[in-house]
């Protein structure tokens, strides 16, 4: 078998074939463009031609058929790997960047006859994975690892640690399992101690999502187990019944509407119903050139209301701050502050922090 050296011989027969694109500007349709300038990697149908065609050693070319795969990436991370090649979001340079060769609507087109490739349109674009609030569920389904810290700055100096986990199955459809961890100091002899919260399960489905308005709505209900460790007083003490509808909508200059309402029903009878509102608006920008680093502040405001009394609604404002930290930008940090608007007890200012892996897009440690 010959094996060619990956980065060497074909890198240098791929750059001097991209180098020969100048008769592309002549021809016309994305589809057209597709077979010149992306075929020969890509095969004519989408589906990648296979590693022993092209000689690579250790690449898979992606498969734009593959609708699981395909419909999740968002044009404009396409548009910036095809624009301005691989290493733009840490992929391989074996990507060629098209730059030079290809005016920016002819870039377009050709993205819009991949996204042809795909005939199952049950799957959400990843338009809509909108950048994760620090409370508003999404209402995408998505595969992601987040890891979030609350820090209670009130007498006793609580931390809770929680491990989320959501696993998107199907063309619609995410389950979702978080773990709380809760450190609280109780002064005098107790002391610091530590237990686990309440473990929360969750299902979610996308019921409908329409690219040309901008707008996806979906259903879901998260089932609250009362397993936070009892001697410490952590966790709620009752099973929890969360049924929720959440909507996202795409506004113009890359800003965004999320909303999530929920009611909250507890088992045990001494806990009242409660139905919460939360939603937030946001905008993305980036640092470093059109395809750097996303910044995407967002306030989020969350109005709360126990159903049994008809007691005021609870009001709280959290400003927040989510960043890109790799190429990829499927690593991300959002920090933020959850400010009631009235002084109550047990009701603190909260410090809050998430980091998140999108890890369908690659291992924690690639593309950085
Ligand atoms: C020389 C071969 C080659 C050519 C020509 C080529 N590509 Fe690629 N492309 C690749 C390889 C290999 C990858 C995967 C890189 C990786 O996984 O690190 C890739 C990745 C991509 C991706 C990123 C997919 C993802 O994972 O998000 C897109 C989009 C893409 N190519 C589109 C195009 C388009 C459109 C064209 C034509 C304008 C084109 N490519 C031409 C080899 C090529």
């Amino acid at each position: 078998m010959i094996v060619i050296k990956r980065k060497s011989i074909f890198f240098q027969v791929a750059l001097v074939w991209c180098a020969g694109l100048s008769p592309v500007l002549t021809q016309e349709t994305g589809e057209e463009l597709y077979h010149t300038a992306c075929a020969a990697c890509h095969g004519g149908d989408g589906s990648g031609n296979s590693v022993s065609q092209l000689g690579f050693l250790d690449l898979v070319v992606p498969d734009f058929t593959d609708c699981d795969f395909a419909a999740r990436e968002p044009d404009p991370d396409w548009y910036a790997v095809i624009h301005a090649g691989g290493p733009v979001r840490g992929f391989d340079q074996m990507m060629p960047s098209f730059g030079d060769a290809l005016e920016p609507d002819q870039i377009q087109a050709i993205l819009d006859h991949v996204r042809t490739q795909c005939t199952d349109d049950r799957w959400p674009r990843g338009e809509f994975n909108l950048p994760r609030a620090l409370f508003t569920e999404k209402a995408y389904p998505e595969d992601e690892v987040v890891l979030t810290t609350w820090l209670d700055g009130g007498e006793q100096n609580t931390f809770i640690h929680e491990f989320l986990w959501e696993y998107r199955f199907g063309a619609q459809n995410q389950i979702e399992i978080a773990m709380p961890f809760q450190v609280t100091d109780f002064g005098g002899e107790q002391g610091r101690q530590g237990g686990t919260g309440d473990l929360e399960i969750g299902l979610k489905r996308n019921l409908s999502y329409n690219m040309d308005t901008g707008n996806i709505y979906s259903v879901g209900a998260e089932l609250i187990v009362p397993s936070g460790d009892d001697a410490l007083g952590f966790g709620g003490g009752t099973y929890k019944f969360e049924p929720y509808f959440a909507y996202g909508k795409l506004l113009p200059a890359d800003s965004f509407f999320q909303m999530q309402a929920l009611l909250e029903f507890p088992s045990e009878s001494e806990f009242e119903d409660e139905a919460q509102l939360r939603a937030l608006l946001g905008r993305t920008w980036t640092t470093g050139g059109p395809f750097g680093r996303a910044w995407t502040p967002m306030f989020e405001v969350i109005a709360s209301r126990d159903l049994g009394g008809g007691g005021d609604i609870a009001w709280d404002l959290v400003p927040q701050f989510q960043v890109t930290l790799n190429t990829r930008q499927h690593v991300m940090a959002n920090f933020g502050l959850r400010i009631p608007t009235e002084d109550e007890p047990g009701r603190e200012t909260q410090f809050v922090f998430y980091l998140l892996w999108d890890w369908f897009d690659g291992g924690v440690l690639e593309g950085w």
